[in-house]
């Protein structure tokens, strides 16, 4: 395991924000990963789990303990499982080298999933979800570490209790495990279903695109948005977490609150009915009503702001933002929203804060 010390954390990190970590151990193999749980309980330090950084907030103070770099090997390893193709893929593989890689065996269930940015061991945490899918929908199980007896454990699909942007890792079990591999469950024969209406509108309503072909669709609208990280042309629209805030979940009586701020010409409040009677509102839309049009910033050369793309990204335009020119833009857009439409809007991305670990391991 190769260990530093105060090593900024801002490059790490999409939004390029965020101070120092006190130590980051680089974690190549599980072996790499028991012995900096090991390192972080003798210094009784915390320790935080990173990959890709794509949906992470670094306080300006940096961690002031053991920061994982999740760093293990890409490996995607396909077979057949009852009449399904299974993929076994390691965390450390980039998100969208799998999606691809699926799409270019024709296979259909992750396609929509393009361009996202990250790993695929993040990807089950927040259960990252874009244009009618949700990674949920194709993961059968999860391998990951339990941090409270320190064995490796494979967690079922039903185990890890996903909906919305999220899932027992970021709720009832937050800090307990590291994922360090997730199988996936396509179905051969599957074609792409095209629900999403950017899609719909891309392909016409009688088209019947390929996995491949829908991934670059995807990726072309992603990037439109300023939702695409392109290392070969970098933008600051694209220096982000991508969605800073959830699309809130609310009640009939808040969506006809919102009716009332329809601007001329506009049909609906862009939303979704869930099954359960439940409204999701569109936040970039409440937002934009609100009085923030893409491209806002609090001063005129202030470092952060709204993306000029989407609403919903907020930016480092600079490059040298700290987080408290963000948490105060952040601030400013919740307070604002919810005195006019009375709903707090949850912020998406995960804060970096110590990782509680200072119990000792039953078996270590
Ligand atoms: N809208 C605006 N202004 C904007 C953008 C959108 O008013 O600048 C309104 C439009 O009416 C639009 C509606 O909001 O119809 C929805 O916008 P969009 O289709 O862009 O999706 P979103 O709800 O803002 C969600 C996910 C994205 C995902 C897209 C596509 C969340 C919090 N965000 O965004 O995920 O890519 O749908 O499926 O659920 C992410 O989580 O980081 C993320 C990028």
């Amino acid at each position: 395991m190769h260990l530093e010390q105060n090593v900024p954390l801002a490059p790490y990190t999409t939004l390029r924000i965020g101070g120092p970590a006190r130590y980051l151990a680089l974690v190549t193999s599980e072996a790499d990963l028991l012995e900096a749980i090991r390192f972080a309980r003798e210094q009784k330090l915390a320790l935080f789990p990173l990959g890709g950084g794509s949906n992470l907030v670094v306080p300006d103070e940096g961690y002031p303990g053991v920061v994982l770099k999740i760093d293990l090997p890409e490996a995607i390893e396909l077979t057949r499982a009852e009449a399904k193709i299974q993929a076994e893929v390691s965390a450390g593989t980039e998100w969208n080298a799998l999606v691809l890689h699926l799409c270019q065996q024709g296979l259909a269930g992750m396609e929509c999933l393009a361009g996202i940015p990250g790993l695929v061991g993040g990807s089950p945490i927040q259960n990252i979800g874009a244009y009618g899918q949700e990674v949920s929908q194709t993961i059968h199980s999860v391998r990951a570490l339990d941090l409270h007896t320190l064995n490796f454990v494979e967690l079922s699909r039903q185990d890890c209790s996903f909906a919305y942007r999220s899932s027992i890792f970021n709720s009832t079990q937050r800090n307990r495990y590291i994922v360090a591999r997730v199988t996936f469950r396509l179905d051969a024969a599957a074609r792409p279903k095209l629900s999403y209406a950017d899609l719909l509108r891309h392909f016409g309503p009688e088209a019947s695109p390929t996995p491949l072909e829908v991934y670059e669709a995807v990726r072309r609208i992603r990037a439109a948005k300023g939702m695409l990280i392109d290392p070969a042309n970098p933008s600051p629209d694209s220096r982000s977490a991508g969605s800073f805030f959830k699309n809130p979940i609310v009640d009939e009586h808040a969506y006809r609150h919102a009716l009332q701020f329809l601007a001329q010409g506009e049909a609906q409040v862009p939303h979704w009915r869930l099954p359960s009677g439940a409204i999701k509102l569109a936040a970039a839309w409440l937002i934009e009503r609100t009085g923030f049009p893409k491209g806002f910033t609090l001063t005129p050369d202030a470092p952060v702001g709204i993306s000029s793309r989407h609403t919903l990204a907020l930016i480092n335009r600079t490059g040298s933002a700290t987080c408290a020119d963000l948490l105060r833009l952040r601030d400013h857009i919740q307070w604002r929203v919810a005195n006019k439409f009375s709903i707090q809007l949850e912020q998406e991305p995960v804060t970096l804060k110590p990782y509680p670990d200072d119990r000792a391991p039953a078996d270590a």
